[in-house]
């Protein structure tokens, strides 16, 4: 069992064909303003930040693939998009990986990746009643300062 609580739900991740179409509904229907889009090269993904209420406040990440060969862009093949996964907060990743290890849980991931909020590691939907699940340490100086969190873009 995790023993650091679980702080929030840091993003829900929804992939979609086109962001341009896809904040037509987001930005333009429900308000919601992007507060950055960015490439994430090491996913193989263009991402859209829209954040929800305070500046600590959860946000919906929507997912463009940004090549062919990625596992978004299978994603979006096999299933056209949709919800991709929801990501909690948690505060020690390290903690998270060694309590999910002894627990037995169904891990994708062998030590936590670089992600575009922090580090992350993500848990198999077969193990999490059919959803993908990541869990994210915040890099600390968005937490710190408060501020939209910055995040290495791998350009
Ligand atoms: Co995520």
């Amino acid at each position: 069992m995790l023993t650091g609580a679980i702080k929030r739900i840091d993003h829900v991740a929804i992939v979609v064909r086109s962001l341009d179409d896809a904040l037509a509904f987001y930005r333009d229907t429900l308000g919601i303003v992007p507060s950055r889009i960015i490439r994430f090269p090491r996913e193989g993904v263009k991402i859209a930040f829209l954040p929800l209420g305070d500046p600590n406040g959860s946000e919906i990440e929507l997912l463009e693939p940004d090549g062919s060969d990625t596992g978004v862009a299978r994603f979006l093949e096999k299933r056209g998009g949709g919800l991709h996964h929801i990501c909690l907060e948690v505060p020690d990743i390290e903690q998270a990986l060694a309590d999910l290890r002894a627990s037995g849980a169904m891990l994708l991931d062998e030590a936590p990746r670089p992600t575009a909020e922090g580090r992350g590691l993500f848990l198999h939907p077969k193990g999490a009643q059919g959803v993908l699940v990541e869990l994210v340490q915040r890099a600390e100086s968005a937490d710190a300062a408060g501020q939209p969190k910055s995040a290495p873009t791998g350009e």
